[in-house]
């Protein structure tokens, strides 16, 4: 038996966060034995909405792929390879952008929310309006039936499926599996600020090669109920930061029950709260960034991880697309 396939990826557009490690990274770290995984470091899609920006997107690659190695992926059984070094994916979004329309590309929900965060009213690039149906080529590429994201990605997955299905139908035979998302319980990590979205720009995430000054002032700093004023008062759990990374992070769920019902009713600090969570990310972050560090002093090696990885992922993607050319009954020469 096979083991089923992952794909997943990140845009590079600059180093991770524990947003990212919350989102998918534990679960990719979760599934790298038991699947056979491939991981994208998506740097043409990272230029749908960073054209202005391909430096940033080109440093970003060792970034990104620093980070999966930091937190224990492990290439000997996981793929890291490169987007736009794998031209079949560029091959099939072409085909698959005539299965899919401009409205429904428009109504996808991840990319209104996308529209509406980086202000581009009508000067929407065209390539980040047509990003679901590359993301679309990116995952059944690999034929993927297992994609671990975040919350946030789980339209574009629903809308690979409705682009499978059309190629399905009109080749009359599935030459392309279904796949489906697999997204954390916890749903998506706010910033430390409370914004609805971790983000680098926004510059309230905690990167996952943050110092630790860095975690003790973002944790400091982390919003909680604004009218929990004395210790004695009851506070509230709803849209408290603090709780809501405690809920991603801490292991011990029966203890911070306890916790949250203490800090309901009163008589909890959000000191205490802030404390037990500043050691979590401490213990959690410590040794990301100590294997990132060695990591970073072999570059060399992180590169031959990024070329082979590629390579292989090119024989993969290749083989699909000549199957969904084939399928789709166009000119064979
Ligand atoms: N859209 C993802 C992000 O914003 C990156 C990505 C590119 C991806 N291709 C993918 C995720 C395929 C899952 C599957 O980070």
């Amino acid at each position: 038996m096979s083991k089923p396939t992952i794909l997943t990826g990140d845009r590079t557009t600059g180093p991770l966060h524990i947003g990212h490690y919350a989102g998918s990274l534990s679960n990719r770290l979760r599934y790298q034995y038991s699947h056979d995984q491939f991981l994208l470091l998506a740097d043409t899609q990272a230029l749908t909405d960073n054209a202005h920006d391909p430096e940033k997107v080109r440093r970003s690659v060792i970034e990104v792929a620093l980070d999966y190695l930091a937190v224990g992926i492990d290439p000997g059984h996981t793929t890291i390879c490169l987007q736009s070094h794998l031209p079949a994916l560029a091959e099939l979004s072409m085909l698959y952008l005539n299965f899919v329309t401009v409205a429904r590309l428009e109504r996808n929900p991840t990319i209104k929310d996308e529209i509406r965060a980086r202000g581009f009213g009508r000067d929407i690039p065209a390539g980040f309006l047509c990003y679901p149906a590359a993301q679309a080529a990116d995952i059944t590429a690999f034929k993927a039936t297992v994609v671990p994201v975040g919350e946030d990605q789980a339209p574009l997955i629903e809308q690979t499926n409705e682009i499978v299905r059309r190629i399905n139908a009109m080749a009359d035979c599935a030459v392309l599996p279904e796949a489906r998302a697999i997204i954390p319980k916890a749903g998506r990590l706010p910033g430390v600020d409370g914004k609805a979205k971790m983000s680098k720009s926004g510059g309230n995430a905690i990167a996952l090669s943050a110092s630790s000054e860095k975690i003790r002032n973002a944790v400091k700093a982390m919003f909680t109920d604004p009218g929990h004023l004395r210790v004695e008062d009851p506070g509230c759990i709803e849209g408290n930061v603090v709780f809501t990374y405690l809920d991603a992070f801490d292991q011990d769920q029966d203890e911070l029950g306890e916790l949250k019902l203490q800090y309901q009713r009163g008589g909890l600090g959000d000191g205490k709260i802030k404390a037990r969570l500043e050691g979590i990310v401490q213990d959690l972050i410590a040794p990301i960034r100590e294997r990132r560090a060695q990591f970073s002093e072999d570059r060399g090696y992180v590169l031959e991880v990024i070329k082979e990885g590629t390579e292989r992922a090119r024989e993969r993607t290749e083989a699909t697309k000549r199957e969904v050319v084939n399928a789709l009954g166009l000119f064979e020469l």
